[in-house]
């Protein structure tokens, strides 16, 4: 290491230690860091198809819609760091949710009611003889992090790009009352309509340590009450940031407003205390304003997941141009903040997903939009490949660190499936799997997916099933795990995540599936630093962030694997190279 670089790391250490990471929000401030410009943006480990900008810090992605045959994306993101702070609303523009060009930012700290930052919201399309999109955003106003909702509108309409916001004068549009937790007010959803005519949007809070979504109605979009009760809260569950809630249907997307007997509510929310996403199906009354989740849901920690990874702070919007519901995350580095300010850059947004009820009416099935197929190149196909116990096999022909690969296992009979220990935590997958990992042998599985994976397996991330036999119920469990525990042969003190251990976890979670036809299909989207994994046709998805030191570029491979006693075999294997989008002007 050269001079200047160790004495850059050595001052970033030293102010990560004395500022102690403080935390904001879900954020750590690093408030000497924040302004740090990048000086050399590290390439290895950048994404290739997955959106992110040339530099800086970026977290949730904010208001998505489509209008007038464009398709925006705001997010978080630091203009002049590469940690959290100094947060504008960035702006990118598409037409096919692949290839984005920038614009200028929409909305950053100018006015009394936002002076001190401009955090996350939605937007919302306000029907009418020429629609029009208006965006709900939270104001911090005060060093306090007093928190209020602010709106904005396009300067000009008619620009297919709608490069200028205003913040007209009569914001804050909403302030919290007295009974209400004004550090913790944040993150308004799209808006939605009800019978009666009036919109309502929910905002995200907390009572002590209840989550709470408040409930607020308005006729013009423009003057909001509080409705006396929130839509939602959760007794233990701390506090909810970026709640969204928004109509399912079995059979495709549905517009914000749509109410109806066939419809279900979905109600997320992303929980500061654990920085997952948790989501529960329900029946929504307009008339009372109250989102009761079904029978059977788990409404807190145990809950359903979006993602039993590294997916924070999502959003979602209905795509009138193709009717479907599409789905936005974002993924955090899982490194630590001295790398991120090394490498220049921190954080992605996800794949899109489109979002549907699954028939069971019981959770959620997500799949990468349709659009990211117009990447693939040099497709190789496996079909009826027997895997034997301890087999594996070398997917060729494809670069393994931008790929698509989607395989369907089969097998002929659940016998082997190991005895679920009923001492087990049924909801904590990712125990089970930090447990017994990809190299134990199991009965039926683990087999699955080495991914990002060097030549001797020094280095790997395996996406794989186990199954399991609950004694008592004669019921079988199927955990799909993502392990980052031996993705990176880097050390753990430069991996370090904020004077905490390494941060690389043994991601799981349990599908719900049924085995009747013994098979289990898994697709993941490999790119460099990210595997976006989905289980059984999306059912259960997992995404890891890792940073392999020999497996980069056209050195990572590919293998399929069985490490249990019963032979898999592999239906089919479909797998592509995927290239970078012809425009990703960031
Ligand atoms: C979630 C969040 C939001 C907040 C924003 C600030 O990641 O903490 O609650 O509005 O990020 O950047």
């Amino acid at each position: 290491m050269d001079l200047p670089l160790t004495l850059l790391c050595c001052l970033i250490t030293l102010l990560l230690v004395n500022n102690g990471g403080i935390v904001q929000g879900s954020h750590d401030v690093f408030a000497q860091l924040r302004s740090v410009p990048a000086v050399d943006v590290t390439q290895v480990h950048r994404t290739a198809y997955h959106f992110q900008p040339t530099k800086n810090w970026i977290n949730d992605p904010n208001g998505p819609m489509y209008y007038n045959g464009i398709y925006h994306l705001f997010y978080q993101y630091n203009p002049k760091g590469a940690v959290w702070g100094n947060i504008v609303w960035a702006h990118s523009v598409s037409k096919d949710l692949i290839n984005w060009a920038k614009v200028e930012p929409a909305i950053y700290p100018s006015q009394p009611f936002d002076k001190y930052g401009c955090w996350s919201g939605s937007a919302t399309i306000l029907p009418g003889k020429t629609p029009k999109p208006i965006i709900l955003y939270t104001g911090i106003v005060d060093e306090n992090n007093t928190q209020v909702q602010n709106y904005a509108v396009p300067a000009d309409p008619t620009d297919p790009y709608l490069r200028k916001w205003i913040k007209p004068n009569n914001n804050p549009l909403v302030v919290a009352d007295k009974s209400v937790n004004g550090s913790s007010f944040r993150d308004p959803t799209t808006g939605w309509l009800g019978p009666d005519g009036n919109w309502r949007i929910t905002i995200g809070s907390r009572r002590k340590h209840r989550g709470v979504s408040y409930l607020y109605r308005s006729r013009d979009f423009i003057h909001w009450t509080k409705g006396k009760h929130p839509l939602h809260s959760t007794a233990g569950t701390g506090n909810w940031e970026c709640p969204d809630f928004f109509p399912v249907s079995v059979s495709g997307g549905l517009d914000t407003s749509v109410m109806g007997p066939n419809v279900k509510h979905v109600f997320k929310v992303s929980l500061d205390e654990t920085r997952y996403e948790y989501y529960t199906i329900g029946k929504y009354y307009p008339e009372k304003d109250r989102y009761i989740p079904d029978k059977g849901m788990i409404d807190g920690w145990d809950g359903l997941r979006y993602d039993y990874g590294n997916f924070y702070a999502s959003k979602s919007f209905f795509d009138p141009k193709k009717n479907r519901r599409i789905l936005w995350g974002w993924a955090n580095e899982s490194d630590s903040t001295e790398m991120d300010v090394k490498k220049g850059w921190a954080g992605i947004q996800l794949i899109p997903r489109t979002i549907v009820l699954d028939p069971s009416g019981k959770q959620l099935v997500q799949w990468p939009i349709e659009e990211v197929e117009t990447l693939r190149r040099n497709e190789v196909q496996l079909r009826s490949l027997k895997l034997a116990k301890g087999e594996k096999i070398e997917i060729t022909g494809i670069t393994a660190a931008q790929a698509d690969v989607d395989v369907t296992f089969s097998f002929n009979s659940l016998d082997k499936a190991e005895p679920f220990d009923p001492r087990w935590d049924k909801y904590d997958g990712q125990k089970l799997c930090s447990r017994k990992g990809s190299t134990v042998q199991g009965g039926l599985g683990p087999f699955g997916l080495l991914t990002l994976a060097s030549h001797n397996l020094e280095e790997y991330t395996p996406v794989f099933f186990r199954l399991f036999k609950a004694q008592q119920h004669n019921k079988h469990l199927v955990l799909l795990c993502s392990d980052a525990s031996r993705s990176t042969l880097m050390d753990d003190e430069t991996n370090m995540k904020d004077g905490r251990d390494a941060y690389r976890p043994s991601f799981a979670g349990f599908v719900d599936v049924d085995l009747k036809d013994k098979k289990l299909t898994l697709r993941s989207l490999i790119d460099n630093s990210v595997v976006e994994s989905f289980g059984a046709g999306g059912k259960t998805v997992i995404t890891s962030r890792v940073y392999p030191t020999l497996a980069v570029y056209e050195n990572a491979r590919l293998y399929a694997f069985n490490n249990g006693t019963e032979t898999v075999k592999i239906e089919s294997l479909n797998a592509w190279s995927m290239s970078k989008p012809l425009y990703m002007n960031q």
